[in-house]
């Protein structure tokens, strides 16, 4: 392998802020799609096709036919999250730089070096015996809604004897996984208004409505301390994992006490005490607060009661919950909750159902087995609590959807200093290489 080849091509992609979610980058989004597409091409596939939208398109290929070959779908994403707080990364975000056998920059894991990492495997494997079909959008970090159109009116476009999917990490150093499901998401923004506009705080202050006094007695009201969420039937569709998984998550290489001393780096870990750490990650639904704005956050001080506030907020979901169930829900609670001086109105910005995969078709054996060989030792079943939008209608056809990755716990997803261990990406290269060549040679079954 020319790894330092390699590292100047993944660099280059890396370099392409495309950052989905903020209409400045669109044309950086855009030319990451091109980034993509060219790949394909030189990779031999013959229809290279930009579908669904002019900025963030789905990039579509069609690999060499092989004829009677089994077809793999592969699936990935060329778009990344915002990178602030800019003043926390080491080097800058889209400078990628390698420190310490890791490559560092916004989107090294998350999705940009994973699917680097799959186009490279097949480019290691010659010709491989494979259909390949590629599926690459540039949405996925904002609700993916041109695939979602796309896969609406062209359902077809999914049909194949596998999908694969690589923007997942492994449960610890040396242990890959497989992953049985994945939460879904229902991603909001509330808008509270108390007064036709903002007030001196001591003329008004003791009798006019404060807008961010609302706010937080209704997020307040939403979750309380005990970590319960306080939406009426919320909880009501939720399935609690199998014994058998329940027991067989006791047995990963997870310790609470390290995730709260080494991952989070906290005085204490919330949620629903009477389930377990991964449970309440993997198998509960969330409420979150993602920020908080209005009112005088500048420098010096400012006496005034807003008028308005606004908060972006999401649940995830977990298997069986129903995105629009949950949207009717959340909406009713917030009228349930709301202070009745205030105006309150929700916004649904994106959403996605949880998605559910049964590991019972031949072709996890041949992850596994891939695995085994390449990085010596197979695939754990375990669930993420992170959300792919578009999986549940990756599977809608039929075919077994293999959710796995090179990734590891302490990458920094959506973090400042995002990371990739170089040594992660090498054996990923081999591992999907491996695969490919299995899944050619096991024909279509
Ligand atoms: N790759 C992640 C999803 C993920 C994270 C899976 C952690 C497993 C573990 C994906 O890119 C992602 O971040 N998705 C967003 C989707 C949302 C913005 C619609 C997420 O989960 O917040
Ligand atoms: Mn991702
Ligand atoms: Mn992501």
């Amino acid at each position: 392998m020319d790894q330092k080849r390699l590292l100047e091509e993944l660099s280059e992609f890396l370099s392409i802020p495309s950052v989905s979610t903020l209409s400045a980058h669109d044309a950086d989004v855009r030319r990451a799609a091109e980034w993509v597409a060219a790949e394909l091409q030189r990779l031999g596939c013959h229809s290279v096709e930009f579908l669904g939208s002019d900025v963030h398109p789905v990039v579509w290929g069609v690999g060499p036919e092989v004829p009677g070959a089994p077809t793999l779908l592969i699936y990935g994403h060329y778009d990344v999250q915002p990178p602030d707080p800019l003043g926390e990364w080491l080097t800058p975000p889209f400078e990628p730089t390698v420190r310490d056998g890791k490559i560092f920059a916004r989107g090294a894991v998350d999705d940009k070096g994973q699917v680097f990492c799959l186009l490279k495997a097949m480019e290691a494997c010659g010709s491989p015996p494979v259909n390949f079909r590629f599926l690459f959008e540039g949405e996925e970090e904002y609700g993916s809604a041109v695939l979602f159109d796309l896969l609406d009116r062209e359902p077809e476009r999914t049909e194949a004897d596998a999908v694969l999917v690589a923007d997942m990490a492994f449960v610890a150093p040396g242990w890959p996984a497989i992953y049985a499901a994945l939460r879904g998401i229902c991603y909001a923004e509330l808008h509270v208004r108390t007064a036709r506009s903002d007030m001196h705080s001591g003329e008004f202050g003791g009798a006019a409505p404060n807008a961010h006094e609302a706010l937080l007695q209704l997020l307040g009201r939403l979750k309380t301390e005990d970590g319960k969420i306080h939406v009426p039937g919320l909880y009501e569709a939720v399935r609690r994992p199998t014994r058998k998984e329940l027991s067989a998550w006791k047995k990963l290489p997870f310790s609470e006490r390290d995730f709260l001393k080494k991952r989070v780096g906290g005085k204490g870990l919330t949620g629903l005490k009477r389930y377990s750490v991964l449970e309440r990650l993997w198998a509960l639904p969330t409420f979150e607060i993602h920020g908080i704005s209005g009112g005088f956050t500048g420098e010096g001080a400012k006496t005034v009661i807003p008028a308005e506030a606004t908060a972006k907020v999401s649940l995830r979901l977990v298997p069986d919950q129903k995105l629009k169930r949950v949207e009717r829900q959340f909406a009713a609670a917030v009228r349930k909750h709301a202070p009745k001086y205030a105006d309150v109105s929700v916004t649904f910005l994106h959403g996605a159902d949880p998605a559910v995969v049964e590991l019972d078709h031949p072709v996890f054996g041949i992850i596994d087995r891939a695995f085994r060989e390449v990085v010596g030792r197979g695939v754990v079943p375990v669930r993420a609590g992170g959300t792919i939008p578009i999986v549940p209608a990756l599977g809608q056809r039929g075919a077994p959807v293999v959710l796995t990755g090179v990734g590891l716990p302490d990458d920094g997803l959506h973090a400042p200093n995002e990371k990739l261990d170089l040594q992660q990406l090498w054996d990923g290269i081999e591992v999907f290489k491996r695969f490919y060549q299995l899944l050619g040679s096991d024909g279509k079954g």
